[in-house]
């Protein structure tokens, strides 16, 4: 068998195989990649090419630079909405190669000279000021200007609807200029959902008959569900063998509803049309009833838009879809660079309501191009292996440029990498941040949320030795979701009985209205801790809205810590009325947080409100 990372891929191998050789893959013919890279101990190693580099840095006696960057806050609004907004991001660093020459120097009242600390912004579409002369701060980044949104139903000379955006220094001397456009898409009349991103906190919002109507913010979690499982269920006047699972605790879709996961994401078996046509029929419509969202997956079908387009019109009624995934790692596959675009025009083209995903698998392998064709990336680290340097099913060293060893360029556990070693989750938090930074190196405008594929699955004889423990599943999590993953869709269910218990009782808490609300829609910060350790290993992130601050805390280390405190980003005021939602507690004081020791793997998740001074 060739590479086999997870089992149900293995049937579809001669379809991934034909794209192999085509350029521009660097593997010669028949040499088998995975990521580009040559992984039979028969061939030797290459360079697999398609690695994205960041931007030289820029030098010089003025080597800063402002990239003035708008962008409407949702991917679309609707027709019947009266009030949109732009997001303003004003980044000033030596690495933004997309932005204009900035000299910290303007006029200031009278003749002197000030810094240049306020942008005077000016947005307009033809003959329409929009906004006109407003003071932003210089190197912020996600400011919101609202404006009307039956503006953006003009157009400009060239009849493209297009905004004009010029931001200059009080003196005018220095000038910075961009464009953005507005989708506005009619009310659906079919019953199906819309769902779109909202590009200043990360989030996906979905509005539906589900939701009386209303855009509901939520954090998808749940995971890649088996099929055959799935039309077992739904089918009851079906008495074949039930499946062989893992585990056998949850009998129904109400019951995995009940469990907490909001998000189903049914793996196709394959053929022209991903799954049986009744039995999906059957399973849309329990999950119309139940709330329970669903991803629907393209993986076997993307690449053949005639199947597209069989089968989006067949979803379209079911208020329960959620969202596309087209590419099932097409990086590692190495499937047609220009596929996952091709796919995305096409569904976009039919559906323009719901955004279209897909995941990555290897490190930094044409990035630019797989994602292309993406609203959302997930990344799927699994870094529970048996070994980062050596590979248990291929017998070759694993690197840079050779060798599979089930999680692509990982370093857990590798004394070359000492970080790797303490923190052996260090590179799913890598990989998530660096699914953010290419997206900086590459200039984008607006930023794709990235969502995490934790390792809640087991396959015997591969890269992978074993199930995760309860403490490991929710570390999974936990860590992907203080490093900005805006949704957990783990692999696979039915899963073991231990990870099924763990991702319960995380989901139960995820799910809570004002946990979803705070992690969607808040303002996510990182916080270093203070005492009694510098540099501590100890994994932090806050979200405020309003008066409410919710903290996660990681310890990524099998080793127990020490003792810690934390200060919390609240503005100087204190934190009252702390609570635990979920694992080991901490005790307020002032704006200050703490606890003695700390356990192997040990999360906590906390609420406050931000009190007096
Ligand atoms: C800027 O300087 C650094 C360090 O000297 C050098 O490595 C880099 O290549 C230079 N970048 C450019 C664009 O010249
Ligand atoms: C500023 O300079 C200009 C010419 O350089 C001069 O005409 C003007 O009077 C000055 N204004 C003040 C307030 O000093
Ligand atoms: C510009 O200079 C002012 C002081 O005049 C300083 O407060 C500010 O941080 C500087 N801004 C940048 C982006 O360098
Ligand atoms: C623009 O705003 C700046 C600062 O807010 C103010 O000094 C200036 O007079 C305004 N200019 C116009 C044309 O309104
Ligand atoms: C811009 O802001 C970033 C993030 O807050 C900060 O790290 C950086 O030093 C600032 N840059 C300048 C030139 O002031
Ligand atoms: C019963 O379910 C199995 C597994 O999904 C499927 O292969 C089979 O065709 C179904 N049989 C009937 C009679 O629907
Ligand atoms: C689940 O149930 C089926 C049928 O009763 C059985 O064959 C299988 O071994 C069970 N699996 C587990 C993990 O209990
Ligand atoms: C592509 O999809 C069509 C259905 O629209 C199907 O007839 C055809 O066989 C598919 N092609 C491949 C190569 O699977
Ligand atoms: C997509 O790329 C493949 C090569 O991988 C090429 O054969 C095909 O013509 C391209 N399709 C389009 C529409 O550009
Ligand atoms: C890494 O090392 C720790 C501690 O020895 C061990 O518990 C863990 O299973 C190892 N993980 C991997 C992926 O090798
Ligand atoms: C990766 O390992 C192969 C086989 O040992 C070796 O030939 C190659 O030079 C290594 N590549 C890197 C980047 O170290």
């Amino acid at each position: 068998m060739s590479i086999n990372h997870v089992v149900p891929f293995a049937t579809f191998l001669a379809f991934a195989s034909l794209a192999r050789c085509d350029p521009p893959f660097n593997n010669p013919p028949d040499v088998d990649v995975w990521c580009g890279k040559a992984y039979r101990e028969t061939d030797s190693s290459f360079d697999p090419g398609g690695w994205l580099e960041p931007p030289a840095q820029i030098n010089g006696s003025n080597p800063l630079r402002l990239r003035l960057n708008v962008y409407p806050r949702y991917n679309f609004y609707v027709e019947d909405e009266e009030e949109g907004s732009f997001v303003v991001d004003t980044r000033v660093s030596d690495q933004e190669v997309y932005g204009g020459v900035y000299v910290n120097e303007t006029r200031g009242e009278g003749n002197g000279t000030v810094g240049f600390t306020e942008l005077l912004l000016k947005i307009w579409i033809g003959d329409t000021v929009v906004v006109d002369n407003l003071s932003v701060p210089v190197n912020t980044t996600g400011i919101e200007v609202p404006f009307d949104l039956s503006l953006a139903k003009l157009t400009d000379e060239a009849g493209t609807g297009v905004f004009e955006v010029r931001g200059s220094s009080t003196d005018g001397k220095q000038t910075y200029q961009d464009l953005t456009h507005i989708v506005v898409l009619p009310e659906r009349s079919d019953g199906g959902s819309m769902a779109r991103l909202d590009r200043l906190n990360g989030g996906i919002h979905v509005s539906s008959s589900l939701t009386n109507g209303a855009w509901k913010s939520i954090l998808p979690m749940g995971f890649y569900t088996r099929w055959d499982w799935i039309s077992w269920l739904v089918d009851p006047d079906n008495n074949t063998e039930p499946p062989n699972l893992a585990s056998n605790e949850t009998k129904s879709l109400q019951e995995y509803k009940d469990r907490g996961y909001n998000l189903v994401h049914p793996v196709p078996p394959g053929g022209w049309a991903s799954f049986d046509t009744a039995i999906f029929e059957k399973f849309l419509t329990i999950c119309d009833e139940l709330e329970l969202y669903v991803m629907y997956d393209m993986r076997h079908t993307y690449l053949n838009l005639s199947s597209i387009s069989y089968q989006l019109p067949r979803l379209q009624s079911h208020p329960s879809v959620l969202l596309y995934y087209t590419g099932d790692e097409p990086d590692g596959w190495t499937d047609p660079l220009n596929g996952t675009l091709l796919a995305y025009d096409h569904i976009k083209s039919i559906d323009p309501y719901h955004p279209v995903s897909l995941v990555l698998n290897c490190y930094n392998f044409y990035f630019k191009e797989y994602t292309s064709g993406a609203d959302i990336i997930l990344e799927d680290t699994y870094n529970l292996i048996k070994s980062s340097t050596f590979s248990p099913v291929y017998n070759t060293a694993c690197n840079r440029t050779y060798g599979d060893c089930g999680c692509d360029y990982c370093h857990v556990n590798d004394t070359a990498y000492p970080l790797f070693v303490d923190r052996p989750f260090e590179d799913v938090v890598e990989r998530t941040r660096r699914m953010y930074q290419y997206q900086r190196w590459l200039g984008k405008k607006e930023t794709k949320p990235v969502w995490g594929v934790p390792q809640w699955f087991y396959d015997a004889d591969s890269f992978w030795g074993r199930w995760a423990t309860r403490e490991e599943a929710i570390v999974l999590a936990l860590l992907r979701i203080n490093h900005g993953a805006m949704g957990i869709v783990g692999w696979l269910f039915p899963t073991s009985p231990e990870v099924e218990s763990a991702t319960t009782d995380l989901a139960k808490v995820l799910a809570r209205e004002d946990v979803a609300r705070l992690l969607v829609d808040g303002t996510g910060l990182h916080v270093t801790p203070t005492a009694p350790e510098e540099g501590s290993s100890l994994d932090v992130a806050a979200w405020v809205r309003g008066d409410e601050i919710l903290a996660v805390i990681v310890w990524p280390e099998y080793e127990v810590g020490g003792g810690a405190a934390l200060e919390l980003p609240t503005g100087g005021r204190s934190v009252t009325g702390l609570e635990v939602l979920f694992g080991a507690e901490w005790t307020a004081d002032g704006t200050t947080i703490s606890k003695d020791g700390t356990a192997s793997l040990e999360v906590s998740i906390l609420k406050g409100k931000i009190g007096g001074c």
